[in-house]
C-alpha cells in the first residue's frame, strides 16, 4: 500500500494531516485498543489510530462509553503506542475527565499525552467546550473535536441518532465546528451527520474533518476496528461496511480447536517436544524404574 502516509516509515505528524487536507488526499483512521492490533493497523498503512472511549463498550464490556475511566484509557493508550512505529495516535478523553473545570481538562489532557505518549487528545462537544480546547492547546496538547452524535452525552441527544437534521440544528453544528477550529482544534470528527452537511462543514473548515456515518465528502473516515472486521455479527448500523467476518472466523477456529482437543488430535507429534531415547533411559535409571518404553 503506498497511498496516504504509508509510503515512508517516519511517524505521521500533525503537519502531514494538514497537508493531506490541502491536497484533497483522504485521511484514514481506525480505532485500536491493544498493541498487536495497533501493530497490524500500523503495518497496513493507516494514517491515524484513535484509542477511542469506545474501549468502554467494544472491549471492556460496559454498556456504553460513559463508565470507562481515565486510568483504563491510559492503560490501553500506552499499549497501542507501544505497538506502533509510524501511525499518528490520538487518545480519547473519557466522560468526566474534562467536563468539570478547565484546570481539570488541561491536567487530564496533559496526563494522556505525557503517560500515553500520544500525539493528540480528542474530546466531545461544541461551542461550550471551546474555552477548554483553547486552554488544552495552549498547554501544548493538540486537540481533535467531536461533533454530531456524541456518545458520551447521547441520552441528551435523544439516543443514537443522526444529528443536525433540522436547519437550526445544522446551523448550530456549523457554528460549533467553527468555534472549535477557532479555539485551536487541529481536527474534527463528525459522527452520524447528513452527508451534505458534513461535506459543507469539511469544505468550510481549514482543519481536516473525519467522518463516521457522515458520507464520503469529509476529509477522511474513521471506523471502530471491531466493526470494520465484523467481530460482532449482530452489529450492523447503516453507516458500517464490514471488510471481514472475523466473528465467524474466530467461531470456526475455536470450534475446531475444541473438537481436536476432545478427540486428542491436538497437539500431534508436530506440536510436541521430544526427548531422546538415551535421556529417557537415564531418567528411568534415576527413578529406579525399568521401563520398556
Ligand atoms: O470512541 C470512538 O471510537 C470514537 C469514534 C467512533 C469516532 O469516538
Amino acid at each position: 500500500m503506498t497511498s496516504g502516509t504509508s509510503g515512508n516509515n517516519k511517524r505521521v505528524e500533525l503537519g502531514d494531516l494538514a497537508t493531506m487536507k490541502k491536497a484533497g488526499q483522504p485521511i484514514t483512521m481506525v480505532t485500536a485498543y491493544d498493541a498487536p492490533t495497533a501493530r497490524l493497523v500500523d503495518q497496513a498503512g493507516v494514517d491515524t489510530i484513535l484509542v477511542g472511549d469506545s474501549l468502554s463498550n467494544v472491549v471492556l464490556g460496559y454498556e456504553d462509553t460513559v463508565p470507562v475511566t481515565l486510568d483504563e484509557m491510559i492503560h490501553h493508550i500506552k499499549a497501542v503506542r507501544r505497538g506502533t512505529k509510524r501511525v499518528f495516535v490520538i487518545g480519547d478523553m473519557p466522560f468526566g475527565s474534562y467536563n468539570g473545570s478547565t484546570d481539570q481538562a488541561v491536567a487530564n489532557a496533559t496526563r494522556i499525552l505525557k503517560e500515553g505518549r500520544v500525539a493528540a487528545v480528542k474530546l466531545e462537544g461544541g461551542g461550550p467546550m471551546a474555552d477548554k480546547v483553547r486552554a488544552i492547546v495552549e498547554a501544548g496538547v493538540p486537540v481533535c473535536g467531536h461533533l454530531g452524535l456524541t456518545p458520551q452525552t447521547a441520552s441528551m441527544q435523544g439516543g443514537y441518532r443522526v444529528q443536525g437534521r433540522s436547519a437550526k440544528a445544522a446551523r448550530q453544528m456549523v457554528e460549533d465546528a467553527m468555534a472549535l477550529q477557532e479555539a485551536g482544534a487541529f481536527m474534527l470528527v463528525l459522527e452520524m451527520v447528513p452527508k451534505r452537511l458534513a461535506e459543507f462543514i469539511s469544505a468550510k473548515l481549514q482543519i481536516p474533518v473525519i467522518g463516521i456515518g457522515a458520507g464520503n465528502g469529509c476529509d477522511g473516515q474513521v471506523l471502530v476496528i471491531h466493526d470494520l472486521l465484523g467481530v460482532d455479527p449482530n452489529f450492523h448500523p447503516k453507516f458500517l461496511k464490514r471488510y471481514a467476518d472475523l466473528g465467524q472466523v474466530i467461531h470456526k477456529a475455536v470450534g475446531e480447536y475444541c473438537t481436536e482437543v476432545r478427540a486428542r488430535k491436538f497437539p500431534n507429534e508436530e506440536h510436541s517436544f521430544h526427548m531422546p531415547d538415551e535421556i529417557w533411559k537415564a531418567l528411568q535409571g534415576e527413578l529406579g524404574e525399568d521401563s520398556e518404553d
